[in-house]
């Protein structure tokens, strides 16, 4: 979708991962605080997106939506306007149907231009448009509808696709909106969050800025994996140029967590202005390779580990694209540090049982 919006990957937190219907203002308010106070909004965490059961289950008399008085009694402008004053971007959540997802509030199907300009005037900025109960008709019908009365709203909002990959929105996604979901819903599990991966893969060649591939918001620090399961889920969400939505609870973030999710080096992968979603470049067995270029002549590599014991793993250079004689530096990302060894013709690294090991891998002159 042309309205300049996703230059790079989107960063934020949505609610639905770990509060799902359980959201208030005094929540959104509190986590748009944890994201300055803890340094994420600097590091691009900037939007700050409520999920579905955000409005009351009828519209007014007029036909607008309402917000839930009994959890957001100061209503979303208000909301809205707290979020910009932190530096902070606003996304909300709505459907291509008759209900949202939950049935608990209403879609937007036959009332696109009026809750466009309606978000519009709250001062949205992130609109997630669902696909549940809908009237039947295909998403390629009902999606660009909401695409062009958001132009006509007049502010540039960042439009979510979420028609979880059944009609392979990957293939129209990029003119209608600046993401589009390419799975169903993750869960905080390693079987569901490396299966969305594989399934997101499928579709690298679609990403662009502008227009992401999105493989469902993250659950890192909502404690269903290991921590080194959490480093992949986001080592590959970034290297796959997925958007990096926190899903856990900001407020209470533990240091692990933290350490995750703040790690500049794998962010700066996930925003490299190329724009270039990662591809599995080798798979044997339990072990994958996961490569991408990135500006600068520079490579981004994930040595993975899905299998039960450890494994020495191998990226070759025929693999990466590289001649084979190109000697390499490489900059671990979670180690930070640059190996004092220059790599010629292939990388070797041991990778623990679900772990990975993330490179950056710059040709030396
Ligand atoms: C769908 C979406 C989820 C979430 C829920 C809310 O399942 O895929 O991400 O928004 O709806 O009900």
């Amino acid at each position: 979708m042309t309205n300049g919006l996703g230059m790079t990957p989107p960063m934020g937190w949505n609610s639905w991962n770990h509060f799902s219907c359980t959201i208030d203002e005094k929540m959104i308010k509190e986590t748009a605080d944890a994201l300055v106070s803890t340094g994420l909004s600097k590091l691009g965490y900037v939007y700050v997106n409520i999920d579905d059961c955000w409005a009351e289950i009828s519209r007014d008399d007029k036909g607008n939506l309402v917000p839930k008085k009994a959890t957001f009694p100061s209503g979303i402008k208000a909301l809205a306007d707290y979020v910009h004053s932190k530096g902070l971007k606003l996304g909300i959540y709505g459907d291509a149907g008759y209900y949202t997802c939950s049935k608990r509030m209403p879609g937007s199907l036959g009332f696109e231009e009026r809750d466009a300009k309606t978000f519009a005037s709250w001062g949205i900025d992130y609109l997630k448009y669902d696909n549940c109960h809908t009237d039947g008709s295909k998403p390629i019908e009902r999606y660009p509808v909401m695409t062009r009365a958001l132009r006509k709203a007049g502010r540039p909002i960042f439009f979510s696709v979420c028609e979880w990959g059944d009609m392979h929105p990957a293939e129209w996604g990029a003119l209608v909106g600046n993401s589009w979901r390419t799975t169903s819903d993750i869960t905080d599990t390693w079987e569901s969050m490396i299966s969305k991966a594989d399934h997101n893969e499928i579709y690298a060649e679609y990403a662009r800025p502008g227009g992401w591939n999105d493989p469902d918001m993250l659950e890192v620090g909502n404690g269903g994996m290991t921590k080194d399961e959490y480093i992949v889920h986001f080592s590959l969400w970034a290297i796959s140029k997925a958007p990096l939505l926190l899903g856990c609870d900001i407020r209470n973030m533990t240091e692990e967590t933290m350490e995750i999710v703040a790690n500049k080096e794998v962010i700066a992968v996930n925003q490299d202005p190329y724009g270039i979603q990662a591809k599995k470049v080798r798979m044997q067995g339990d072990e994958e390779i996961w490569a991408g270029p990135l500006s600068g002549n520079r490579i981004a590599v994930v040595l993975l580990n899905r299998g039960p014991v450890r494994y020495s793993i191998t990226a070759l250079w025929e693999d990466l694209g590289l001649a084979p004689n190109s000697a390499v530096e490489a900059r671990n990302l979670w180690e930070h540090k640059t190996l004092e060894t220059r790599f010629v013709g292939n990388l070797t690294a041991t990778v623990n049982s679900h772990s990975c090991k993330m490179f950056v891998l710059k040709p030396i002159a």
